[in-house]
């Protein structure tokens, strides 16, 4: 298999706790910001600023930050999750529903969970990373004639994924965190880095390395012949 195949493959979301004093190297952060800056953006537009968040009290002061879920997350949530390993390889799509509370798991409960549960601090998101990568993108600026931009946002997922290669071809951690970026925390997460009003956060990163072991997670994926279709739409290639 070719080695980048391999970086591919490989390449995970770490959803386990880091530890706060190991911080990946500054060069090695370079390496993750040159894999964003050689990305490929609409019009090579590079509509995106990243904040790189190492300092404690700042990190202290995210991760204080409460953020509320709602509703329609818990429902549309609801609807990617496998309940059993053997639902999850069968469907090849979604996630396993063993990774969240019961109480989003059982559907008579969401409206009490958005309405009444306290709100949780990005603390537990964040759960130790010495450091973050916020990508916020300028919301004034579209791609050509975009409609809502959405080659704007395609953009931003190509500089996702260029560095989240480069953590994975380095051994670091790599977990996408869109919370930063919802409308419960935006705004504070703003005021604590001085983002100005017309930027937005599209997604925060935790970088890091595991305090121990790290969990596997059963990742899924379509066959080849589950998604292409060779000429005309519903002929198979494979
Ligand atoms: C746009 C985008 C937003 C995502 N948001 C989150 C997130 O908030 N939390 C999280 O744990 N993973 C997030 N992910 C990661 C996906 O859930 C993950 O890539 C997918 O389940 C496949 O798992 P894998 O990364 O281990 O291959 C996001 C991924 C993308 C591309």
């Amino acid at each position: 298999m070719s080695e980048i195949l391999k970086i591919i493959q490989n390449r995970h979301s770490s959803r386990y706790s880091f530890d706060r004093k190991h911080q990946p190297s500054r060069q090695d952060l370079v390496q993750i910001l040159e894999a964003a800056r050689w990305a490929p953006t609409a019009h090579n537009m590079q509509n995106f600023e990243i904040v790189i968040v190492d300092d404690k009290k700042r990190l202290e002061d995210l991760g204080n930050i409460k953020s509320k879920i709602s509703e329609e997350f818990l429902r549309e949530n609801y609807q990617q999750l496998s309940f059993t390993e053997e639902e999850l390889l069968q469907k090849k799509v979604g996630i396993l529903g063993t990774m969240f509370p019961q109480s989003w798991r059982t559907p008579n409960d969401w409206g009490k969970v958005a309405r009444e549960s306290e709100p949780s601090s990005l603390d537990q998101t964040i759960r130790g990373s010495p450091v973050l990568l916020i990508v916020t993108y300028d919301a004034r600026k579209r791609a050509p004639a975009s409609e809502g931009d959405i080659l704007g946002f395609i953009s931003l997922g190509c500089i996702m994924e260029n560095m989240w290669l480069m953590a994975q071809a380095l051994g670091i951690g790599f977990q996408i965190m869109s919370v930063f970026g919802a409308e419960s925390a935006e705004q504070d997460v703003k005021k604590i880095h001085a983002i100005p009003e017309y930027m937005r956060i599209a997604y925060a990163i935790r970088l890091g390395y595991p305090v121990s072991e790290p969990p596997k997670f059963l990742r899924v994926r379509r066959d080849i012949e589950g998604f292409v279709h060779n000429n005309r739409f519903g002929n198979r290639f494979l």
